[in-house]
Order: C-alpha cells, then sequence, then structure tokens
C-alpha cells in the first residue's frame, strides 16, 4: 500500500517577521507543490530519498544527531510509528517543484505532505492534526516558526494568520496574477529570524510602533484583496517592503528587483524570511509576461497564482 500526499508552497503577501512577534499576517497558497509517496518496509529503518539526496536511518536514533535535511521526515515517520505501535520502519520519497530556500515555503509544505503521507498509512487522516505534526517538525529545524506557512499549505487560498488563533479565509471570487522573482541567494530563515529578534531587543520601541503600523496595513490589504482593488494592494506591497527594510530583512539584490519590477506593476516586496530569497510583485494579467520577459534577463522569474486546494492525501495499492 502506497500512500501519496501533495501540498502547495506559499507566498507572504503580508506580515512576515512581524507574524513571529504577533501581529497578522496575510499568507497565499501558489500552484507549485511537493508531493511525497510514503510506504512501510520490513526494516527497522526509515528510508528518505529527497531531492536533496537520500538517508536510511535505523528507527532507535535520536533526532537531534540526524542530519538537517532530513530531519523533519524522520521526525513524522518516528512520531507516527511510536503512536501506533508500528514494529517496522516507513520509506519516503519526496518529490517537489517549489524552489527550495527561496523563501517559497518549501520545506513547510515537505513537513505538510509527509505528515499526511505517512500518518495516512496508518489511519485517515484529520486536517488539524496533520497541520499540529507539520508544524512540530518544522519546529525541529526552525524552533521559532509562527505556524503560518504550514497553516496555508494545509488549507490552500488566501488566510489570514495569527499566533493563537484560528487561520481566517480570505474569501474572494477572483485570480490575482503575481510574479516571483528569485533573487538565487539561498537564505536560512532561522538565522534571519533570529536577526529580527535581536532588532526588537535592541529597538523596543520602533518595532513595536512598526508591529501597530503593520498591523494598520493588513486591515487595509484585506479589504483590498476582497474588493479586488489591485492598485491598493500594490501600494500595501510596497509600504510592508518599506517596513522590512526598517528590521533590517532585506538587501541590495532585492531591493534592486523591487524598484526594477515596481515600475511595470502594481507593487513589490520580498516575501518570506529575506536576507536572499525571492521577491513577489502584483501585476495586472494583461501585462503579465511583458513583464516575465523582462525580469526574465537578469533573474529567474516565473509567474504564480494562488492555489485553491491545500494539502491532498490518498491511497493507492
Ligand atoms: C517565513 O516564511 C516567514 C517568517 O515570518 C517566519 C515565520 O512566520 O515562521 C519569517
Amino acid at each position: 500500500m502506497i500512500s501519496k500526499a501533495t501540498a502547495p508552497g506559499k507566498i507572504i503577501l503580508f506580515g512576515e517577521h512581524f507574524v513571529v512577534h504577533g501581529t497578522r499576517a496575510v499568507v497565499g497558497a501558489i500552484n507549485k507543490r511537493v508531493t511525497i509517496t510514503s510506504e512501510k518496509n520490513d526494516t527497522a529503518a526509515i528510508s528518505i530519498s529527497s531531492p536533496l539526496g537520500k538517508a536510511t536511518i535505523p528507527i532507535t536514533e535520536e533526532i537531534d544527531s540526524v542530519e538537517k535535511k532530513f530531519r523533519p521526515f524522520f521526525f513524522i515517520a518516528k512520531e507516527v510509528i511510536s503512536d501506533h505501535n508500528f514494529q517496522n520502519g516507513i520509506t519516503i520519497d519526496i518529490q517537489s517543484d517549489i524552489p527550495i530556500g527561496a523563501g517559497l515555503g518549501s520545506s513547510s509544505a515537505c513537513c505538510v505532505a509527509a505528515a499526511a503521507s505517512v500518518s495516512n498509512l496508518f489511519s485517515k487522516v484529520d486536517a488539524s492534526q496533520i497541520l499540529d505534526l507539520a508544524i512540530d517538525a518544522e519546529r525541529t529545524i526552525f524552533p521559532r516558526t509562527s505556524g503560518a506557512d504550514c497553516t496555508v499549505s494545509t488549507l490552500g487560498g488566501i488566510i489570514e494568520y495569527q499566533k493563537e488563533s484560528d487561520p481566517k479565509a480570505i474569501k474572494t471570487e477572483h485570480d490575482f496574477d503575481f510574479i516571483v522573482v528569485n533573487s538565487q541567494k539561498m537564505h536560512n530563515t532561522d538565522a534571519v529570524v533570529k536577526r529580527v529578534n535581536k532588532f526588537r531587543d535592541d529597538n523596543a520601541d520602533t518595532f513595536s510602533e512598526l508591529c501597530t503600523e503593520e498591523d494598520n496595513l493588513i486591515t487595509k490589504a484585506i479589504d483590498s484583496l476582497q474588493t479586488f482593488d489591485l492598485e491598493t494592494i500594490g501600494k500595501c506591497m510596497s509600504q510592508n517592503q518599506i517596513f522590512l527594510e526598517r528590521i533590517g530583512v532585506s538587501n541590495d539584490v532585492l531591493l534592486d528587483i523591487v524598484k526594477t519590477i515596481e515600475k511595470e506593476t502594481f507593487g513589490a516586496k520580498l516575501t518570506g524570511a529575506g536576507d536572499g530569497g525571492c521577491v513577489i510583485a502584483l501585476t495586472d494579467q494583461s501585462k503579465k509576461d511583458s513583464v516575465v520577459e523582462n525580469m526574465s534577463k537578469e533573474y529567474e522569474t516565473y509567474p504564480v497564482t494562488i492555489e485553491k486546494t491545500g494539502m491532498q492525501v490518498n491511497i493507492t495499492n
């Protein structure tokens, strides 16, 4: 019996970093997915095959001694095996079309799809349990995660997210055309989040004011997403970029991309942790192809849309 699950990547439209400190964020699933298949094996090991390499790890191994890139998968398999008193191992295969280390939610989508695929080998999956397991798995490599990325990957669509509250779907009939420009500089989310923590400790008043401004911006942005007011959404994105610059997570390459693409779109900002990774811009559908063509001269650039379908899982024999 093979269990197969898929989950989408994400873009953060508004509120990255501030969300780690309790402010709201607006996050959208994108039409790039990870697919994970798993099956029980008759060894005493977890075998993992991913675009980043292969490993076979004895079930008795401690989580902390497993290489970071395999740790969330090992954690999920070990948890599920123990919950079901299973005596053997599990084989997990990961395929992905989400760029890695680019701020597009590759690791969260992997955690969600792996949690769903492995759990489904033993019992019918429940989305909220899958989400909890996925967030715990992500914490093995990124202890401070807000949970926003795994949540949108599980639910799909666009959500308003705040830690300790139920996520709210932002309902809209419209299709949004975003363009992703990859600076091709890999980043380390945990390291950037730590830096923002330090910024907050050293500049408590400024940070608190920025959180309030970000929250006000998000109220306006949600309203304009619902009314499909593309110009206002774009302006809010550009304003959000300025807040992100103030907390020190942008850099020269990202700023250069933002300034260039802003000229022919409604607005642009970095997305995710920053300090590398991607910029997103909101475009008019009719201009999408020409913007992609222009930006592609210098950077890897592609259009993305919002993916309504979150995590999906099934069994094949
Ligand atoms: C990373 O995609 C987004 C951050 O806000 C971290 C988080 O929310 O866990 C930087």
